[in-house]
């Protein structure tokens, strides 16, 4: 049999997942990296989230991009080839395309192909004479660019607070990445979300109908379909907490017992109240957000936020 290059793609993420779930569970702190919360069911279920009363990021996001659009377009100038990391549904693409009618193509960069699959197909449909050129990879790793698009003039567009699912010095890296990926005068449009009351934050993380312990417990049930494991999702729990000190949301899966479980035949134990730690959100001041953007080579020209001072956009330039 002749493996495409969809195939090889489709099979490294996988050993990925496999390695990176062995890894992780076999530390004392265990933890698994946040981009396996997204196979096709977890996407969804990150859809429902952003429509969510206590998910305030996604709206707020929306609102901004709908009041600045226009001068978003200004600033990005004709002509742009518009970069999208974790592009998802491409849900705010929409809105950012309707203002930048000029744009000569859209490249969406993601990790799971069934999102981006269905985010092309809207797209063609809204956007007839646009070049698409989706990207199935993981932008944590090294990713090159369609060369349809490597003399056109680059808006990376970064939005949703992805940034904030990483660590700090991993934020700068991956924005220093994404320069250089970009190249000579590009721009960069970033959604940060900003720190507030914990009356607001821990609601958008915990919520009352429990979409966002589906979207983490997910992940408990991806590792039963891919990697042969025998857990029982309801012996665990999803647990959002503030982290005070270092200004984020983190997200475990908590065993509610003492517990034995077996994922690619190794077995693994769980005490009661011992947790894995799937996902950090930073929350940013509007300082720390520019400061983190200048260490990774990007100055910034212009930043917009809501009255409530909830969720910030960040035009950046690349010095
Ligand atoms: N941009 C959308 C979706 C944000 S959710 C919005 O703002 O609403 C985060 C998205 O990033 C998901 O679609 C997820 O599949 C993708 N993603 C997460 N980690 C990734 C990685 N390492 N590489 C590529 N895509 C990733
Ligand atoms: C994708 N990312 C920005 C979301 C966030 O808010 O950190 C992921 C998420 N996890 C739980 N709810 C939303």
């Amino acid at each position: 049999m002749t493996l495409t290059a969809d195939d090889i793609d489709a099979e490294s993420l996988h050993s990925d997942f496999a390695e990176a779930i062995l890894a992780g569970l076999s530390q004392t702190a265990r933890n698994i990296p946040c981009r396996f919360l997204y196979d096709a069911r977890g996407s969804e279920l990150f859809e429902e989230i952003t429509r969510l009363d206590e998910y305030y990021p996604t709206r707020t996001e929306i609102g901004l991009l709908n009041a600045h659009g226009i001068e978003i377009a200004k600033l990005a100038g004709n002509g742009c080839a518009v970069v999208e990391f974790g592009s998802g549904s491409s849900r705010k693409t929409h809105i950012l395309l309707d203002h930048m009618n000029t744009a000569s193509a859209y490249v969406p960069i993601d990790i799971d192909d069934a999102a981006l699959n269905q985010a092309v197909a809207q797209l063609k449909q809204q956007f007839p004479e646009l070049p698409l050129h989706p990207v199935h990879a993981d932008f944590s790793h090294g990713i090159a660019l369609p060369r349809e698009i490597e003399n056109a003039p680059k808006l990376g567009f970064f939005p949703g607070s992805t940034i904030g699912n990483f660590e700090l010095y991993a934020a700068v890296d991956f924005l220093e990445r994404a320069g250089s990926l970009l190249g000579e005068g590009s721009h960069l449009l970033v959604g940060a979300d900003l720190q507030k009351d914990l009356d607001i934050l821990l609601p958008a993380y915990d919520d009352a109908k429990g979409v966002t312990a589906r979207f983490t417990l997910n992940l408990l049930h991806r590792i039963n379909r891919e990697l042969s494991g025998n857990l029982e999702v309801e012996r665990f729990k999803h647990r959002a907490i503030y982290n005070q000190r270092i200004g984020r949301i983190e997200i475990y899966i908590e065993s509610l017992i003492d517990q034995d479980v077996e994922i690619l035949g190794r077995r693994f134990s769980f005490g009661k109240g011992e947790r894995i730690h799937v996902e950090n959100s930073h929350k940013y001041t509007l300082p720390q957000f520019r400061d983190l953007a200048r260490k990774a080579g990007w100055e910034t020209d212009q930043v917009w936020s809501d009255a409530d001072d909830l969720f910030s956009l960040h035009f950046l330039s690349r010095v």
